[in-house]
C-alpha cells in the first residue's frame, strides 16, 4: 500500500479562527483507522498569519504538518511584505510551497527566484514542495515537456544530492505537477496525461540526483473525492495538492479515504 501525500492549500481564504475550528474538526476524524504515518502524510498551507496557531493546535505525531505558501529567499532585510524561511521554521513551519502558479503569474516569481527560494528552504531545513506546470497554450502546441524540463532544470540549477538527500525530515523536498488550466477550474488532467509528466518529473530528478535519488510527486489541479481515485492509482503520483476541496474537512479528507475505498474494493494500485 503506497503512502499519500495530502497536502492542502489554502490560498488567502480562512481566518486564523477558521484555521483553528478546521484543525479541531480534522483532528476528530483523523483519529486512527486509515490515519497513521504509514499510509499516510497530510500538510495544511495557511495564510502566513495562521501558521503559529495551526502549528500548535496540531500534534507531533509525523501525519498531518504545517506549511507556508511561499518564503523569501534572504534571513532577513528590507524585503517589505516578505517572510524569511528561518522565521518560518522559528514557528514551527516544516513545509514550504516553491513556485505556485499564482506566485509565478500574480507575483512575477521567475525560474532563477524559484531556484533562489528552493535552495534557501533546503538550507533552513524546510522541506520545500517545488511547483511547475505547463500553460493551455503550452499544452495545445506540444510544448509541456519542454516547458515542465526548463521549470525543474533551473529550479535545481546548482543543488547538489547532499542539499536534497537529507535534513530532519524525510522526504527532503517534493514535486507537485500542476498544470495551470486545471487549476481552480474544475478541470483536472486526465489521469493519464497527469501520469506521464509525473513519470517525467522523476526521470529528470534521478537524472540529475542520481538513480537513488527519488521524491514524492504530486498532482494538483481540480483535486476532488470523485477524480482522486483514478490519479492516485498512478504509478508515479504519490499524494495530490489540493486547493477548493481543501477548505472543508470533509471534502479534503474525502480526496484520501475515497481513493482507499476504490482500493479496497480491487481494481486499482
Ligand atoms: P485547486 O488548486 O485544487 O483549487 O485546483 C490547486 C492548487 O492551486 O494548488
Amino acid at each position: 500500500m503506497k503512502k499519500v501525500f495530502l497536502y492542502g492549500n489554502w490560498k488567502m481564504n480562512m481566518l486564523p479562527v477558521e484555521a483553528l475550528a478546521f484543525c479541531n474538526d480534522l483532528l476528530t476524524r483523523t483519529k486512527g483507522g486509515l490515519y497513521n504515518a504509514a499510509s499516510i502524510e497530510i500538510a495544511l498551507f495557511p495564510a502566513y498569519i495562521s501558521i503559529a496557531p495551526v502549528v500548535q493546535a496540531l500534534p507531533d505525531d509525523g501525519i498531518i504538518r504545517g506549511g507556508a505558501q511561499d518564503g523569501w529567499f534572504e534571513d532577513r532585510g528590507a524585503y517589505t511584505g516578505a517572510v524569511s524561511m528561518d522565521m518560518l521554521r522559528s514557528v514551527g513551519c516544516t513545509h514550504v510551497l516553491v513556485g505556485h502558479s499564482e506566485r509565478r503569474s500574480i507575483f512575477g516569481d521567475t525560474d532563477a527566484l524559484v531556484g533562489r527560494k528552493l535552495r534557501k528552504a533546503l538550507n533552513a531545513g524546510l522541506v520545500p514542495v517545488l511547483c511547475y506546470g505547463e500553460t493551455l497554450e503550452e499544452r495545445e502546441a506540444g510544448l509541456t515537456t519542454k516547458v515542465i524540463e526548463r521549470q525543474l532544470k533551473s529550479a535545481w540549477e546548482g543543488l547538489d544530492v547532499a542539499e536534497i538527500a537529507g535534513g530532519r525530515l524525510t522526504p527532503a523536498i517534493l514535486l507537485a505537477y500542476e498544470p495551470i488550466w486545471a487549476i481552480g477550474t474544475g478541470r483536472n488532467a486526465r489521469p493519464e496525461d497527469a501520469q506521464e509528466v509525473c513519470a517525467l518529473s522523476r526521470n529528470l530528478f534521478k537524472e540529475r540526483f542520481g538513480p537513488d535519488a527519488d521524491c514524492p510527486i504530486l498532482y494538483g489541479g481540480s483535486v476532488k473525492e470523485s477524480n482522486s481515485a483514478e490519479l492516485l492509482s498512478r504509478p508515479d503520483i504519490d499524494g495530490a495538492l489540493v486547493g477548493g476541496a481543501s477548505l472543508k474537512v470533509e471534502s479534503f479528507l474525502g480526496i484520501y479515504e475515497n481513493y482507499r475505498r476504490a482500493q479496497a474494493e480491487g481494481g486499482i494500485m
